[in-house]
């Protein structure tokens, strides 16, 4: 059987009309419109083209962007001075500064320094705690875009076992938390697999749900994956460039011979990384009606 597509793109496609939606009745209810404001710092290519990405969607939705590009060289008491100035200001509801932040920069430090009713990354201990616990709160964008396409994609997560590849703050850790939640769209029986797991082909191979969050291209190949498992694959590896310079992607998945085995499959690109920004825009305007009292 060849796996069905789990379109992140046409699932975010929906999610943006909502959205959009959503915008247009806040504006015309209080003249509330969302704002975003991204912080850069250094010359990351990466980083550059998720940061373009987020501002660019902002701009096509009707959320008010403000974007700081700054130098490699900007001190860490720069930086928290701008958050500081960012965090008091009535028009931004969220705050985003892209990771990873150059050395001489304490990242730990910075994300507690973003107030937590703009923390639309989800990256505050004060959110990761809420998320832990269960209670409302800024999810992380990646993980809970995850969540949606398998609600979205009518992948029932009750019971299942879901094995995730990887332990990253952004991406493992909290994807398991959040599908072992007591709630709807969650009460899976998670396995967290990372460098030391012994043998983890024996564990992917039980999976119902595969996430793989490793990092490195192609990783899951078709002999560790159950039949008709349903596979989502957060990879997005650089392997190399077109003529005009743009970037060749490629997933932790070994897709052809993958979708060959799994029922359903998400794609690289078009899979997850659509649902990552528009579950950033569903924060923002969450965090906006959250400051008028309307959430
Ligand atoms: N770096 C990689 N993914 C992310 C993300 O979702 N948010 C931020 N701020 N930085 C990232």
């Amino acid at each position: 059987m060849v796996a069905k597509l789990i379109s992140g793109s046409e699932i975010a496609g929906q999610i943006r009309a909502e959205l959009c939606q959503e915008i247009s009745e806040l504006k015309a209810r209080g003249g509330i419109v969302p704002g975003l404001a991204t912080i850069l710092v250094g010359d990351d290519p990466a980083s550059h083209v998720y940061v373009s990405s987020k501002v660019k969607t902002c701009q096509s939705m009707g959320i008010h962007s403000e974007r700081y590009d700054l130098p490699a060289t900007t001190s860490e008491a720069e930086l928290l001075a701008l958050l500081e100035k960012l965090n008091s200001a009535p028009h931004i509801n969220g705050i985003l500064v892209q990771i990873p932040l150059p050395k001489h920069i304490d990242e730990a430090k910075v994300i507690l320094s973003i107030n937590p009713d703009k923390d639309v990354d989800g990256f505050h201990p004060i959110s990761v705690g809420r998320m832990l616990i269960g209670t409302p709160g800024f999810l992380p964008c990646t993980p809970h875009g995850i969540q949606v396409l398998l609600q979205r994609s009518n992948v029932n997560t009750s019971g299942a076992e879901v094995v995730v590849v990887g332990r990253s703050n952004i991406v493992g850790k909290p994807i398991a938390n959040i599908l072992l939640q007591k709630a709807c769209g969650a009460n899976a029986t998670v396995t967290v697999c990372h460098a030391s797991t012994r043998d983890i082909a024996s564990h992917t191979r039980r999976a119902d749900i595969l996430i793989a969050a490793i990092g490195k291209p192609k990783f899951i190949t078709a002999d560790m994956v159950k039949d008709d498992a349903v596979v989502i694959d957060v990879g997005t590896n650089e392997i190399g460039k077109t003529h005009e310079g743009k970037r060749i992607l490629a997933g932790d998945v070994d897709f052809d011979a993958v979708k060959e085995k799994a029922c359903a499959i998400t794609p690289v690109p078009g899979g997850v990384g659509p649902m990552t920004i528009i579950m950033l825009m569903s924060n923002t305007v969450k965090s906006a009606k959250m400051a008028h009292g309307l959430a």
